[in-house]
């Protein structure tokens, strides 16, 4: 597998792009950047070029006037342009028609998996969705194949993301949200609804968010972690209490958590649950 990415591009330089583009300068990667609007563009890459320099890393940065001359040489394209399916397949159309066929090219939408703009490249299998959080202060990002992305490519994006230290969260298999935009997505839906139905403050809710939280950051532990000190027989029967109280099939808990239980695989005090436990 050749690994090698020396040099990206980034299509649209706003919020998102110009971190990408300010991560990545740090790390060493040449960079490449094409945006419709040229607003304060020029003052904030000259911003990362003393940077870089301050530093004594070599790269070069650039603003093309546009994407075909801007993609003409790079090994990796990150689209960042507004969250509009239309736009990001024109864009996709056009990175596709001038950039080298070996190159990846990435989309850190938010929202639209990649498989939404195979129809309009022709290197399905370079295709990604890398999305960031922010890549100063949650150092996070969800790598998600297409239906036709290589393994060689989702290893070499992923690899990349972990070159300028961001974790990579691998999406096994498309998922709407991707891992934990979706997992933040069921604890906003859940806020709005507290609050708009008057069942607590905001106040109430901002009070109680941080203290639960340090309990995890304390111990480390993650959702399933805590699942498994809770135990999962006490899980599963607090996840059907809900389950009958709406009715909803979505809240109905998954039939592989009623096989762990039935197993007797109830976690931390049966020494196996969604971890084994097991000494020897
Ligand atoms: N804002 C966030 O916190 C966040 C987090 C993760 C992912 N994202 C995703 O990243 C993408 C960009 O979001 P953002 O917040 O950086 O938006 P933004 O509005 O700050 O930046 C978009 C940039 O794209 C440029 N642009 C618009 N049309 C263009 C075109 N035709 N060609 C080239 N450039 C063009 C704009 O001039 C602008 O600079 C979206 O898909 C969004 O869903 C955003």
């Amino acid at each position: 597998m050749n690994n090698k990415i020396t040099t990206i591009s980034v299509i649209g330089a706003g919020y998102m792009g110009r971190q990408i583009i300010e991560k990545s300068a740090l790390y060493g990667y040449n960079i490449n950047v094409y945006d419709v609007s040229s607003e304060g563009l020029e003052e904030f890459i000259s911003d990362v070029k003393k940077k870089t320099d301050e530093d004594k890393i070599k790269i070069d940065i650039n603003v093309f006037p546009s994407i075909s001359e801007a993609v003409r040489n790079t090994d990796l394209v990150i689209e960042a342009v507004p969250e509009k399916l239309e736009l990001k397949k024109e864009i996709f159309s056009l990175i596709d028609k001038s950039a080298p066929k070996n190159a990846i090219i990435a989309t850190n939408s938010s929202s639209i998996p990649i498989s939404k703009l195979e129809d309009v490249v022709e290197r399905k299998d370079k295709l990604l969705n890398i999305h960031f959080y922010n890549l100063f202060t949650m150092p996070l990002a969800d790598i998600m194949k297409g239906t036709q992305t290589s393994e060689e490519t989702f290893q070499k994006g992923k690899a990349w993301v972990e070159s300028i230290e961001i974790v990579p969260l691998e999406v096994k298999k498309e998922c709407y949200g991707f891992v934990l935009n979706r997992i933040w997505r069921a604890i906003k839906k859940d806020c709005l609804k507290i609050w708009a139905g008057g069942y607590a403050d905001i106040e109430t809710v901002d009070k109680a968010w941080p203290i639960f939280c340090q309990y995890f950051i304390t111990n480390e532990y993650g959702p399933f972690q805590f699942m498994d000190r809770i135990g999962l027989d006490v899980i599963y029967d607090i996840e059907m209490s809900y389950f009958k109280n709406s009715g909803l099939p979505d809240d109905k808990p998954p039939d592989t958590l009623k096989e762990i239980v039935d197993r007797g695989e109830l976690g931390v005090k049966t020494e196996k649950g969604f971890y084994n436990y097991k000494t020897k």
